[in-house]
């Protein structure tokens, strides 16, 4: 098949052009449908071995690239760190290399040192490598089912304002949504306590500020960001309680935002930390239509990674 996506690996969102993010996103259009549908597969990835290998832990990603290869009916299997041979000292590159050895056509990693998938990537052969959250870097699948869902709900990117809010320094979330949403026109502002939101983050693109009122002031889109202590050597907060009162997002600040503004989150949520359960189920959520979003995104990048040219025709 003639490869016009011309993306093997998807590591993250810096190496796709604007054309690159519209042919995903109307690709996962495309296959969005078929989730819905009462016999829910197409053989568009049939004799293809899908491998998740997954460092970290995960419920939405990992469970959505696995729905998506099977949607796809390509044959899909799971590997958990915990319960692999990592567990005895292997390294990164010969656990990869064995499950090469294999020969499967994508492996779709999680891990928490940035990079690592980059990594691989670079030494692996005959595979596609997908960036399923690299450490504190990028997350490239969760940016582009945020995006799937910002124009499926508001139809454009350009001169949108996109408020993301929380933990910023160490999140990849944040990362990957800011470069494709700013590579599509959009306008970022990164927004929570300094020592989570250093103001050199500007040189990233996005405008900073440690005052959420002023990143959700007419926004189209806020998006609210968990505390992710797994990856923070101290504690940055001086505790949950004043966190909630300072950064989290209820309903009286959410009327700062543009009347209809979506209310956004990756998950996992913290409801009465980042996001009161009041505006988390409230009318502006679109938290779960992402997840739903995301098993369409997922497809689409499979698809694509293993040579597709983005003119799917998924009713078959
Ligand atoms: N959004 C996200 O990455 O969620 P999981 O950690 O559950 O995969």
């Amino acid at each position: 098949m003639e490869r016009t996506f011309g993306h093997r690996h998807i590591l993250d969102m810096k190496q796709f052009a604007a054309a690159d993010i519209t042919t995903i996103l109307d690709t996962a259009d495309g296959f969005k449908e078929i989730g819905r549908r009462e016999v829910k597969k197409v053989p568009t990835l049939r004799g293809k071995t899908v491998v998740n290998l997954f460092f970290e832990a995960s419920t939405r990603t990992r469970t959505s690239f696995e729905v998506a290869a099977k949607r796809l009916s390509a044959d899909g299997l799971n590997i958990a760190a915990s319960t692999s041979a990592v567990v005895k000292g292997e390294t990164l590159e010969d656990t990869a290399q064995n499950i090469v050895a294999m020969n499967p056509d994508i492996i779709v990693m999680r891990h928490g040192h940035s990079g690592a998938p980059h990594y691989l990537a670079e030494r692996l052969q005959g595979v596609s490598v997908l960036n399923a959250g690299d450490g504190t870097h990028e997350h490239p699948s969760q940016a582009l089912l945020d995006m799937m869902t910002i124009r499926e709900k508001l139809g454009r990117f350009d001169g949108l304002k996109v408020a993301i809010i929380g933990d910023i320094a160490h999140s990849r979330v944040a990362r990957s949504n800011l470069v494709g949403l700013t590579t599509m026109g959009a306008q970022v502002w990164f927004a929570g306590p300094g020592t989570m939101v250093p103001p050199d983050f500007a040189r990233l693109g996005a405008t900073v500020t440690n005052h959420i009122e002023e990143a959700i002031d007419g926004a189209d889109v806020v998006m609210m960001l968990r505390i992710q202590r797994e990856r923070q050597g101290k504690t940055l907060i001086p505790s949950t309680r004043e966190y909630a009162r300072v950064y989290g997002l209820n309903a009286e600040r959410l009327k700062l935002a543009k009347p209809g503004a979506l209310v956004m989150h990756p998950g996992p949520m913290n409801r009465g930390v980042e996001i009161t359960t009041e505006v988390a189920d409230g009318p502006q959520n679109v938290i779960l239509e992402q997840v739903e979003n995301g098993v369409a995104v997922r497809m689409a990048l499979l698809y694509l990674a293993s040579g597709g040219d983005g003119s799917i025709q998924p009713q078959v």
